[in-house]
């Protein structure tokens, strides 16, 4: 099933779609502002995550398709869907996922194959045997990267792998049973084995506020390179608070960039409700978000051309964010509840540099 390909895509400036009650305050008092479209604005691929339950949503699909050119799947193209409790797979709505996305002439981008924090029951029971495990592993991976070869722009193959204090790789069963970089490197053999053109990642986060952490992880690249590993990028999530230094997230970039491969800015968002109680006064948190997003922007677009894979935001209306779960009271996408653009959007656009 694909969706109608009616859907009007916005040119020139533009409000989003919007909800009809003009009235309506966009928190922190906003009023709503016009832009052009992102991906129209931006001198690479914009993506944004989805849920394929998502897409019967009449008022996102079309904000999407107007600002969007990639989609990652948020969480159904992860173990803790495709692997079912016997050990089988799924794949009915990372394919519904992969089908919007060639409908709409956006690329997809798959999230992720290895981490450490999803651990199916059905590998859990293959622990005993190290050769058993070590094919289910092979397998797996075979069987989901290879599903979407050709269409997939680019793969996590590893997600999170940096301890958070920047002390060494994280523990898990992957580790445990293939060994702490062997996994790794496995992962991303197997991913090039089922897909030669996929671009693929190693993806992590506070790699903007933890300069340790993101040292441990440009180390890890190293490692992987060394070892063998066909790793043809990096992705910083940019989960932020919206009380981040200014300058980090340049200085981020900057030393990712070093590295020489492809840069995914892969899931930004900036909480309002997350910051680390550096700012005394809290109604100076919307303008810090604003002033992040542009820096963000301004960052990556300063990159050289072919290392700027794609910039993710983590959701486009603050209701579908993770962090709205959490805490009702955050706002850190850049289109409200109603689909209008904020002074965060018009921030991020203002921040790229051709
Ligand atoms: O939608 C189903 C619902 O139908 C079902 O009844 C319910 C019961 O299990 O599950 C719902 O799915 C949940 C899904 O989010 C949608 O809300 C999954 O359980 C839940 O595990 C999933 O959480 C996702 C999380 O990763 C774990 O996969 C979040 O949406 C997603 O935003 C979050 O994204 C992560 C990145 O992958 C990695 N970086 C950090 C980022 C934020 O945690």
């Amino acid at each position: 099933m694909t969706l109608d390909r009616r859907i009007v895509l916005g040119g020139g400036l533009a409000l989003a779609a919007c909800d009809r009650r003009a009235d309506a305050q966009i928190p922190g008092g906003q009023t709503p502002v016009a832009i052009p479209p992102l991906r129209s604005a931006a001198a690479f691929p914009v993506g944004v995550c989805v849920q394929e339950e998502q897409l019967g949503d009449p008022s996102l699909v079309p904000l999407i398709a107007s600002q969007i050119s990639q989609v990652t799947p948020e969480w159904e193209m992860k173990m803790e869907y495709i692997v079912k409790d016997d050990g089988s797979f799924r794949f009915e709505a990372p394919d519904r996922i992969a089908a919007f996305a060639k409908a709409n002439g956006m690329r997809l981008f798959g999230h992720t194959l290895i981490w450490y924090a999803q651990v199916p029951g059905a590998f859990e029971r293959l622990d005993e045997k190290r050769a058993k495990f070590a094919d289910a592993y092979r397998n797996y991976i075979l069987a989901v990267a290879g599903r979407y070869r050709g269409q997939a722009v680019g793969w996590d193959v590893v997600n999170e792998a940096v301890a958070e204090d920047g002390n060494g790789w994280r523990d898990s069963l992957w580790s445990k049973k293939l060994g702490k970089l062997r996994h790794m490197v496995l992962a991303f053999q197997h991913a090039r084995e089922a897909d030669p053109d996929a671009v693929l990642f190693l993806n992590d986060y506070n790699l903007e506020n933890l300069p340790k952490k993101r040292a441990t992880f440009m180390k890890l690249v190293e490692a992987l390179l060394k070892a063998g590993a066909p790793i043809g990028g990096v992705g910083t999530q940019t989960h932020l608070a919206a009380d981040l230094a200014p300058g980090e997230i340049t200085r981020a970039l900057k030393d990712l960039a070093s590295l020489g491969l492809a840069v995914h800015v892969s899931e930004m968002d900036v909480s309002l409700t997350r910051s680390r109680g550096v700012l005394k006064d809290r109604n100076k948190l919307p303008a810090g978000q604003s002033r992040l997003y542009a820096e963000a922007a301004e960052a990556f677009s300063s990159l050289p051309a072919a290392q700027r894979f794609a910039f993710t935001h983590w959701g486009l209306r603050d209701k579908d964010s993770w962090l709205k779960r959490e805490n009702p009271a955050d706002a850190p996408l850049l289109f409200d509840d109603a689909g209008r653009p904020k002074a965060a959007a018009a921030a991020w656009i203002g921040g790229l540099r051709a």
